[in-house]
């Protein structure tokens, strides 16, 4: 059983191919980041019109890559939202013309199910349950899952999401786009103890987070470093940066610790952008170590957008698929 994949919900065209039996066997991708960049955010219209001219050539690469052809496909799934609208339609179309032409069924894939099941494409394979901590760019939520389509929201942002907090504090740090990667990168090199920034809720009796208050926090600090010091050098730069980072790990970890211990579960699996940043995987493993807990993350490549996680959860859900015919997308849509 082949089933393609296709990621269009933002700027990021994934395509892939996974099998039954062989399991992942081809993924590509193109990211519209340089094309955005001058403009400092996704511009939605670009990137519709972007997916259209990519989605095509990318399934043949995926289809040339292993020597196999559209008719070698048994299904199409697809990211049927939330995400931008006209990003969303290119693919839903892609996959139903497609489906429809090789008269195959297809299947609308929540694309934060993509993201929670990616960590399943590596190796070792979590099993169920597990807690997921899902960090992207729109999304930050800690959820209990107890196999596929079980899904259980126990906490999440009630504000900005972490990868939205990482990207507005590079932006107001005067980095370009997009930031939150580059913004680690400098953490990286700062010094953890030269600045401190609150933790949001940290100590909070639920498990919701809030990010947006870190962002006017470094906002604050920058201004009083400039006031003090003239403009910001950029080793001082490094410094704000660790800070940050040092906060909102601090914060992503003691909340997926307070999950774990509140269903007495053992495994963590993280996923999304966030997912990539180096910090937050050493100080999640460390954590993990002492209390004998498994932390699992998806493949480096496979944190941020692709059309592998598509494929998979697609796959996953083989018995949803329908033929094609009329379809819908849904720009907003809660998982749980
Ligand atoms: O999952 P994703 O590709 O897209 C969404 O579905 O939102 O996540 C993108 C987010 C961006 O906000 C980006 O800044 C963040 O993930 N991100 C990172 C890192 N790599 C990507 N944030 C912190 N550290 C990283 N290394
Ligand atoms: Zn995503």
């Amino acid at each position: 059983m082949l089933v393609l994949g296709i990621e269009s919900s933002c700027d990021e065209t994934g395509v892939a191919l996974y099998d039954l039996k062989a399991g992942l066997i081809a993924h590509h991708l193109h990211t519209q980041m340089a094309m955005h960049a001058e403009y400092g955010g996704v511009v939605p219209e670009l990137a519709s019109r972007d997916h259209i001219r990519r989605v095509i050539p990318l399934t043949e690469a995926c289809l040339a890559e292993v020597g196999k052809t559209l008719a070698d496909v048994d299904a199409i799934a697809y990211t049927q939202g939330p995400g931008l609208g006209g990003a969303l339609l290119v693919g839903a179309s892609v996959a139903n013309a497609l489906a429809f032409g090789l008269n195959i069924p297809v299947i609308g894939v929540h694309h934060l199910e993509g993201h929670l099941l990616s960590p399943l494409l590596a190796e070792p394979r979590p099993d169920f349950p597990f807690i997921a901590l899902l960090v992207s760019g729109g999304h930050t939520q800690l959820m209990a899952v107890r196999g596929i389509g079980q899904y259980e929201v126990l906490g999440e942002t009630l504000d900005d999401a972490a990868g939205e907090a990482f990207d507005k504090t590079a932006k107001l740090l005067g980095l370009p786009y997009p930031g939150g990667p580059l913004l680690s990168k400098l953490a990286e090199e700062g010094d953890p103890a030269r600045f401190s920034l609150p933790r949001p809720m940290l100590h909070s009796d639920n498990l919701d987070m809030s990010f947006s208050g870190l962002k006017t926090a470094v906002l604050t600090l920058s201004k009083q470093v400039e006031a003090e010091h003239g403009e910001i050098d950029e080793p001082t730069r490094k410094d704000i940066c660790r800070a940050f980072q040092e906060a909102i790990v601090e914060v992503l970890v003691s909340k997926s610790l307070k999950a774990l211990k509140q269903t007495g579960m053992k495994k963590l699996v993280v996923a999304g952008g966030v997912g990539a940043n180096k910090q937050l995987r050493a100080a999640l493993d460390q954590a993990a170590l002492r209390r004998k807990l498994q932390v699992y993350y998806p493949p480096l490549a496979l944190c941020t957008d692709n059309g592998a996680m598509i494929a998979f959860a697609g796959a996953m859900r083989l018995q949803y698929a329908t033929a094609p015919g009329s379809y819908s997308i849904k720009p907003r849509w809660d998982l749980s």
